[in-house]
Protein backbone atom coordinates (compact mmCIF):
# COMPACT_ATOMS: atom_id res chain seq x y z
CA UNK A 1 0.00 0.00 0.00
CA UNK A 2 1.21 3.50 -1.02
CA UNK A 3 1.51 5.43 2.28
CA UNK A 4 0.51 8.99 2.74
CA UNK A 5 4.25 10.50 2.04
CA UNK A 6 4.69 8.24 -0.97
CA UNK A 7 1.22 9.64 -2.69
CA UNK A 8 2.65 13.04 -1.39
CA UNK A 9 5.44 12.76 -3.13
CA UNK A 10 4.57 10.94 -6.46
CA UNK A 11 1.89 13.81 -6.86
CA UNK A 12 4.19 16.86 -6.09
CA UNK A 13 6.95 15.32 -8.24
CA UNK A 14 5.04 13.69 -10.74
CA UNK A 15 8.28 11.53 -11.96
CA UNK A 16 8.82 7.97 -11.81
CA UNK A 17 11.57 5.85 -13.65
CA UNK A 18 9.64 2.51 -15.06
CA UNK A 19 11.40 -0.73 -15.18
CA UNK A 20 10.01 -2.79 -17.56
CA UNK A 21 11.85 -6.18 -19.20
CA UNK A 22 12.24 -6.29 -22.83
CA UNK A 23 11.54 -9.53 -24.98
CA UNK A 24 15.57 -10.69 -24.88
CA UNK A 25 15.43 -10.18 -21.12
CA UNK A 26 17.45 -7.04 -21.13
CA UNK A 27 16.28 -4.67 -18.58
CA UNK A 28 14.77 -1.20 -19.74
CA UNK A 29 13.85 1.78 -17.85
CA UNK A 30 12.46 4.89 -18.78
CA UNK A 31 11.08 8.02 -17.17
CA UNK A 32 7.37 8.92 -16.58
CA UNK A 33 6.72 12.36 -15.82
CA UNK A 34 2.72 11.63 -15.66
CA UNK A 35 2.28 10.31 -12.86
CA UNK A 36 -1.32 10.29 -11.11
CA UNK A 37 -1.96 8.85 -7.64
CA UNK A 38 -5.74 6.97 -8.53
CA UNK A 39 -5.78 5.32 -4.45
CA UNK A 40 -3.34 3.59 -2.21
CA UNK A 41 -2.95 0.92 -4.29
CA UNK A 42 -3.24 2.20 -8.08
CA UNK A 43 -0.85 4.75 -9.89
CA UNK A 44 -0.98 5.50 -13.70
CA UNK A 45 0.88 6.97 -16.30
CA UNK A 46 0.37 8.27 -20.12
CA UNK A 47 1.54 6.87 -23.40
CA UNK A 48 2.38 9.81 -25.04
CA UNK A 49 5.67 8.42 -26.86
CA UNK A 50 6.15 5.27 -24.81
CA UNK A 51 6.34 2.56 -27.58
CA UNK A 52 8.87 0.34 -26.13
CA UNK A 53 7.57 0.75 -22.49
CA UNK A 54 3.89 -0.35 -23.22
CA UNK A 55 5.08 -3.35 -25.42
CA UNK A 56 7.06 -4.64 -22.67
CA UNK A 57 4.04 -4.16 -20.39
CA UNK A 58 1.63 -5.79 -22.43
CA UNK A 59 3.63 -8.83 -22.56
CA UNK A 60 5.08 -8.95 -19.61
CA UNK A 61 3.37 -7.18 -17.21
CA UNK A 62 5.42 -7.15 -13.95
CA UNK A 63 6.34 -3.52 -13.25
CA UNK A 64 9.11 -1.18 -10.81
CA UNK A 65 8.65 2.79 -10.29
CA UNK A 66 11.28 4.29 -9.03
CA UNK A 67 10.23 7.78 -7.39
CA UNK A 68 12.95 10.55 -5.93
CA UNK A 69 12.42 13.79 -3.87
CA UNK A 70 15.54 15.34 -5.11
CA UNK A 71 15.52 17.76 -2.28
CA UNK A 72 15.10 15.94 0.67
CA UNK A 73 16.69 12.86 -1.26
CA UNK A 74 14.19 10.38 -0.14
CA UNK A 75 11.99 8.02 -2.65
CA UNK A 76 10.13 5.49 -3.05
CA UNK A 77 10.07 1.95 -5.29
CA UNK A 78 6.52 0.78 -6.12
CA UNK A 79 5.86 -2.61 -8.09
CA UNK A 80 3.34 -4.07 -9.16
CA UNK A 81 1.46 -5.61 -12.70
CA UNK A 82 0.58 -2.93 -15.56
CA UNK A 83 -2.93 -2.79 -17.23
CA UNK A 84 -2.94 -0.75 -20.62
CA UNK A 85 -5.66 0.94 -22.07
CA UNK A 86 -6.14 3.00 -25.26
CA UNK A 87 -7.06 6.39 -24.06
CA UNK A 88 -10.57 6.68 -25.54
CA UNK A 89 -11.41 3.54 -24.29
CA UNK A 90 -10.57 4.39 -20.57
CA UNK A 91 -12.83 5.00 -18.46
CA UNK A 92 -14.06 8.67 -17.93
CA UNK A 93 -13.40 9.25 -14.29
CA UNK A 94 -9.53 8.08 -15.63
CA UNK A 95 -9.63 10.13 -18.71
CA UNK A 96 -11.03 13.41 -16.45
CA UNK A 97 -8.69 12.85 -14.11
CA UNK A 98 -5.61 13.14 -16.86
CA UNK A 99 -6.96 15.60 -18.66
CA UNK A 100 -7.87 17.85 -15.68
CA UNK A 101 -3.84 17.47 -14.48
CA UNK A 102 -2.51 17.17 -18.20
CA UNK A 103 -4.68 19.23 -20.01
CA UNK A 104 -1.74 20.75 -22.64
CA UNK A 105 -0.72 17.36 -23.02
CA UNK A 106 -3.92 15.47 -23.39
CA UNK A 107 -4.67 15.15 -26.82
CA UNK A 108 -1.02 13.85 -27.13
CA UNK A 109 -1.83 10.79 -24.87
CA UNK A 110 -2.12 7.30 -27.09
CA UNK A 111 -3.18 5.11 -23.63
CA UNK A 112 -2.97 4.67 -20.02
CA UNK A 113 -0.87 2.57 -18.08
CA UNK A 114 -2.68 1.77 -14.58
CA UNK A 115 -0.26 0.48 -12.32
CA UNK A 116 -2.08 -1.85 -9.35
CA UNK A 117 0.25 -2.01 -6.51
CA UNK A 118 1.79 -5.08 -4.74
CA UNK A 119 4.50 -3.54 -2.73
CA UNK A 120 5.51 -0.21 -1.94
CA UNK A 121 8.96 0.34 0.01
CA UNK A 122 10.40 3.81 1.28
CA UNK A 123 14.09 4.62 0.25
CA UNK A 124 16.43 7.06 2.01
CA UNK A 125 19.59 8.52 0.88
CA UNK A 126 22.90 6.75 2.91
CA UNK A 127 23.26 10.63 3.87
CA UNK A 128 20.93 9.67 6.73
CA UNK A 129 23.28 7.31 7.81
CA UNK A 130 25.58 9.46 8.71
CA UNK A 131 23.76 11.97 10.65
CA UNK A 132 21.56 13.72 7.85
CA UNK A 133 18.60 16.25 8.57
CA UNK A 134 15.77 16.21 6.13
CA UNK A 135 15.48 19.70 6.29
CA UNK A 136 19.23 20.59 6.28
CA UNK A 137 19.63 17.77 3.56
CA UNK A 138 16.10 19.91 1.67
CA UNK A 139 17.65 22.95 2.01
CA UNK A 140 21.12 21.75 0.97
CA UNK A 141 20.14 20.33 -2.45
CA UNK A 142 17.53 23.59 -3.27
CA UNK A 143 20.16 25.89 -2.83
CA UNK A 144 22.40 23.95 -4.56
CA UNK A 145 20.04 23.69 -7.42
CA UNK A 146 18.86 27.10 -7.19
CA UNK A 147 22.79 28.18 -7.90
CA UNK A 148 22.93 26.36 -10.77
CA UNK A 149 19.63 27.44 -11.87
CA UNK A 150 20.60 30.82 -11.25
CA UNK A 151 18.44 31.83 -8.10
CA UNK A 152 19.02 32.52 -5.02
CA UNK A 153 17.10 31.03 -1.88
CA UNK A 154 16.01 33.07 1.13
CA UNK A 155 13.85 31.12 2.89
CA UNK A 156 14.86 28.15 5.03
CA UNK A 157 13.60 25.03 3.98
CA UNK A 158 11.72 23.70 6.85
CA UNK A 159 10.53 19.78 6.59
CA UNK A 160 10.35 16.71 9.01
CA UNK A 161 9.20 13.98 6.38
CA UNK A 162 11.87 12.05 7.68
CA UNK A 163 10.57 10.71 10.85
CA UNK A 164 7.27 10.15 9.31
CA UNK A 165 8.66 8.19 6.13
CA UNK A 166 10.59 6.24 8.59
CA UNK A 167 8.76 5.32 11.46
C1 LIG B 1 11.50 13.89 -17.80
C2 LIG B 1 10.80 13.04 -18.84
C3 LIG B 1 9.47 12.72 -18.65
C4 LIG B 1 8.79 11.94 -19.58
N1 LIG B 1 7.48 11.62 -19.37
C5 LIG B 1 6.83 10.83 -20.24
C6 LIG B 1 5.49 10.42 -20.01
O1 LIG B 1 4.87 10.72 -19.00
N2 LIG B 1 4.90 9.63 -20.95
C7 LIG B 1 5.54 9.25 -22.09
O2 LIG B 1 4.97 8.52 -22.88
N3 LIG B 1 6.81 9.62 -22.33
C8 LIG B 1 7.47 10.39 -21.43
N4 LIG B 1 8.77 10.75 -21.66
C9 LIG B 1 9.39 10.37 -22.92
C10 LIG B 1 9.83 8.92 -22.92
O3 LIG B 1 10.54 8.56 -21.73
C11 LIG B 1 10.74 8.72 -24.15
O4 LIG B 1 9.99 8.96 -25.31
C12 LIG B 1 11.38 7.36 -24.18
O5 LIG B 1 12.25 7.29 -25.29
C13 LIG B 1 10.36 6.26 -24.28
O6 LIG B 1 11.03 5.03 -24.22
P1 LIG B 1 10.24 3.67 -24.29
O7 LIG B 1 9.58 3.59 -25.64
O8 LIG B 1 11.27 2.63 -24.09
O9 LIG B 1 9.23 3.71 -23.19
C14 LIG B 1 9.46 11.49 -20.74
C15 LIG B 1 10.81 11.80 -20.90
C16 LIG B 1 11.48 12.57 -19.96
C17 LIG B 1 12.93 12.86 -20.18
Amino acid sequence: MLTREMIDLITTYTIGCVATVRPDGAPAVSPKATFLVLDDWTIAFANIRSHGTVENLRQRPDVEVDFIDPFSRLGCRVRGHARYVLRDDAEAVLRTKFKEKWPDLYDLVHGIVTIDVTEAETLTSPSYDVGAVVGQLTEHWLRRYATALGFAVTKQADRSLFDAWTR
